[in-house]
């Protein structure tokens, strides 16, 4: 079964997750759908009602004020025009989407590209001491801007990598430079950070308060740094809003998000297989897998439902890497546990592409190499593996890109931000808190007090 939406260039292929292909052990039937089809339809009326409330934040995001779309333009423009170097100061939902848009859109060695007219950046996402002073040794500080995020305004990592920075800045150049160095994101109104940005006098930029950490990557948290780089926001953002259209299809085999979402929960709660592998044939979306597994873990995986009751669901993320993990885990997955659902993620079309040289032809193990694309050789190791995968039984899905570009990432955001709001209803779980890190920041606290 495949979904293609063309406005987005999104073409999600579920042939090898049905039972006809690849056996009922693994593989979806009608009946499973059919067991399904009216809780999905459930999950996306509350979705859509939802909505329709105004409460569920990231759902407004593709209509983003284009007023605020211009005032981050501005000021990117600004830091571009003063700036060498851009650090995000955050973590998790403050970070991850940022690295994820970046990898995917920049190049590869950004940072480093002889002649790239735009800031570098950095973006801490740790509070490993070496890690950050690895990042001081790179910084003309005089040259640094700094985008410290924080929803909360009280997340002990960033706001420590925060008066780190502030002080630095201080010392070596003086309180009117941090006040002009410093961009502060975070909610409009209340939190630690919103005060300190209002009683310094520091520019800063608003993280709606109904959008969470995690689904935050298209508010200003992730669009600074994106326009900052060079990344057209408005792409990203129409991307967003094309993929909204598709997603409020009520009928699911025609909805992306809900039928990725109903695979995905069909695959855990009635195949038994709670393992949810990304694996992208794009190496500039790996990163992208990586902010995927936070959106999915942080979400579902959840001890009590919404009625109070005991359940300790979630799938396991994995985020692997084709075709360089075709040598370190497709061994596991073709032959390990049963328990894996792999969502291949690959780009009709590379940006660039290069051919491989004919050379050594009389060696029969060469030659077949000879004048092929790289392109073709990796289009060719995604469709085997996930063929050979099919074969043994191990169900996966593709999502295949007409191309990466900012409207398509903004779309394949917006898909899996909308597929884990159905998967929430499926689940019957609170997708959009996180009750589960809390004990831990709590004992932090205690010993970093006592
Ligand atoms: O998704 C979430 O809510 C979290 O991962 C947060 O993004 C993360 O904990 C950082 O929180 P904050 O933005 O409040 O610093």
């Amino acid at each position: 079964m495949k979904l293609y939406s063309s406005s987005c260039g999104i073409e999600l292929d579920f042939s090898n997750a049905c039972a006809g292909r690849i056996g009922y052990a693994g593989g979806i039937t009608e009946d499973d759908l059919n067991s399904v089809r009216q809780k999905a339809q459930a999950a996306h009326s509350a979705v859509e009602k939802v909505r329709a409330e105004g409460t569920l934040g990231f759902l407004k995001l593709p209509y983003t004020d284009p007023k605020l779309v211009q005032e981050i333009k501005h000021l990117a423009a600004d830091i571009e025009r003063n700036y060498s170097d851009f650090v995000v100061l955050g973590i998790g939902g403050s970070a991850l989407g940022n690295i994820a848009v970046h990898s995917a859109l920049n190049h590869p060695f950004y940072n480093n590209v002889p002649g790239e007219s735009h800031p570098r950046l950095f973006v801490l996402d740790n509070v490993d001491p070496e890690y950050i002073s690895a990042v001081m040794d790179m910084l003309p500080l005089e040259k640094t801007c700094f985008n410290v995020i924080t929803k909360s305004g009280t997340t002990a990592e960033t706001m420590s990598q925060f008066l780190l920075f502030r002080q630095l800045i201080i010392d070596r150049l003086g309180y009117d430079a941090f006040k002009k160095q410093v961009v502060a994101t975070t909610d409009p109104s209340s939190g630690v950070l919103r005060k300190i940005a209002n009683d310094e006098g520091l520019r800063t930029l608003p993280i709606p308060p109904d959008v969470g950490g995690r689904f935050s990557v298209l508010t200003a948290v992730g669009l600074l740094s994106a326009a900052v780089t060079g990344i057209n926001i408005s792409d990203l953002l129409e991307g967003a809003r094309l993929m909204d259209e598709e997603c409020r299809k009520p009928e699911m085999t025609e909805n992306p998000a809900v039928m990725n979402a109903v695979v995905q929960y069909i695959m855990d709660t009635i195949k038994m297989r709670p393992m949810a592998v990304m694996m992208p044939y794009v190496q500039s979306l790996r990163d992208f897998a990586d902010w995927f597994r936070q959106l999915l873990a942080e979400s579902i995986g959840k001890k009590f439902d919404r009625d109070g009751n005991v359940v300790h669901v979630g799938t396991t993320p994995i985020k692997a890497l084709g075709a360089t993990d075709q040598h370190s885990q497709i061994q596991l997955y073709m032959e390990g546990p049963e328990d894996k659902f792999i969502t291949f993620l690959g780009v009709k079309k590379y940006r660039t592409d290069l051919t491989i040289p004919a050379a050594y032809t009389e060696i029969e193990k060469l030659s077949f190499l000879a004048n092929k694309t790289f392109s073709r050789l990796i289009h060719a190791e995604q469709q085997a593996t996930s063929e050979a995968l099919a074969n043994n039984g191990r169900p996966n899905c593709t999502i295949t890109l007409d191309e990466i570009s900012a409207k398509s990432i903004g779309a394949l955001l917006y898909l899996f931000e909308y597929q884990i709001a159905i998967a929430g209803e499926l689940y019957n779980i609170n997708a959009f808190d996180q009750p589960g890190v809390e004990e831990g920041k709590i004992l932090t606290y205690q010993k970093m007090t006592c």
